[in-house]
């Protein structure tokens, strides 16, 4: 029988030279497996005499274990360099200045939208939605707008195909039907923001065909003209980013509200710029008032128990004020070069509703 020792030695010395896992699991094999060096010794043994058998018995249990605890303390040193060697291999340098070549821009509809329900979001609005197909009646009707009435000649609305009952679905001409939706669907106190796309059959330097307006409503038993105007000036101040902007509030006609103005915002102008802020010129931004009887009544509300106001402004006007963008058909004409210049690189900019359709 071969000698237990010798054996050892044999063995111990191969692990050590064992370069790899693969060749270290193979000498397991061999001396530990079934049909391994050991194991062949162990299954000689029942033919040795007794005292024999427990010398060499004892003697094969030694390099048994001697043998498993080398194989072990090599696998766990091969492992370790193998992870070594990957961690030299895959090293990233993390001081390398980082190539942004290819990230996109957030379209500044999408900056503006942003700051607006962040802005209105402090002053307890949420933001609802409604279908960019609307019915006669929340588009016009329930607006306090019958049929025949001139405020629909000034909606250049686009219709659908009639349907068989003769009536036809548009595309929403403003966010307001987006108030008798919440009207219908909320009890008081309501306080809403409705930012959307909305249509119009009109296309100059400019108007396009689509673009956003936000609505704001609010419902409620207290709130009169003086919170409307307390609001909106708030809301010119933080959005504009000039704290003392003059705004103005002119008394203007709109078939939902009663009474209605419009707001103004001060600036200056020269050849082709205008600044927000100073100066003695004055821009529209947005159409306001507290919201007609009628209205309330067709959200399901009662008038003589509730009242509140509303507002609604153009999403693009009040970009490009804000932005100097002095055309408004470039924000759908898809230019790369434009979304570079006027674009916001997203990571520096604190959203609030990342994600919501617009
Ligand atoms: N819907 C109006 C438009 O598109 C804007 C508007 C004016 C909305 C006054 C309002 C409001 O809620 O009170 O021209």
């Amino acid at each position: 029988m071969e000698n237990p020792e010798q054996l050892k030695d044999a063995l111990l010395a191969d692990v050590a030279a064992a370069g790899d896992l693969d060749s270290l699991e193979q000498l397991r094999v061999s001396a530990l497996g079934r049909k391994g060096r050991i194991t062949d010794l162990m299954k000689g043994l029942g033919a040795l005499d007794p005292d024999e058998r427990r010398a060499t018995g004892q003697a094969l249990n030694q390099v048994k274990e001697a043998v498993q605890s080398a194989i072990d303390a090599r696998k766990a040193d091969l492992e370790d360099a193998a992870l070594d060697a990957r961690l030299v291999d895959e090293a990233v340098d993390v001081t390398l200045p980082v190539d942004i070549g290819g990230q996109g821009r957030l379209h500044p509809i999408s900056q503006t939208l942003d700051e607006v329900i962040a802005i209105f979001g402090e002053m307890g609005f949420s933001v609802a939605e409604g279908p960019d197909i609307e019915d006669d009646f929340h588009n016009f009707e329930a607006l306090n707008i019958p049929p025949e009435h001139p405020a629909r000649q000034m909606h250049d609305t686009f219709y659908l195909p009639e349907k068989s009952d003769a009536s036809r679905m548009v595309l929403r001409t403003h966010t307001s039907p987006v108030q008798i939706r919440t009207m219908e669907n909320e009890e008081p106190p309501i306080r809403i923001i409705a930012p959307g796309r909305t249509y119009r059959c009109d296309s100059d330097l400019t108007h396009t065909p689509m673009f956003h307006q936000v609505e704001g409503l609010v419902v409620d038993k207290t709130s009169h003209m003086g919170h409307l105007k307390g609001c909106l000036i708030e809301f010119c101040r933080a959005y504009f980013e000039v704290g003392d902007v003059p705004v103005r509030f002119r008394p203007s006609y709109f078939p939902f509200t009663e009474p209605s103005a419009e707001v103004d915002i001060g600036c200056s102008r020269d050849r082709d710029s205008i600044k927000i802020g100073a100066g003695d010129d004055w821009l529209e931004i947005l159409g306001c008032g507290m919201v007609h009887p009628n209205v309330l009544r067709a959200g399901g509300i009662d008038p003589d128990e509730y009242q509140g106001f509303a507002f609604g402004m153009g999403l693009e006007r009040i970009a490009m004020l804000k932005y100097g963008i002095p055309d408004l058909r470039t924000f759908f004409e898809a230019d790369l070069r434009w979304l570079r210049h006027y674009g916001f690189v997203p990571m520096e900019v604190p959203t609030m509703l990342r994600g919501l359709t617009t």
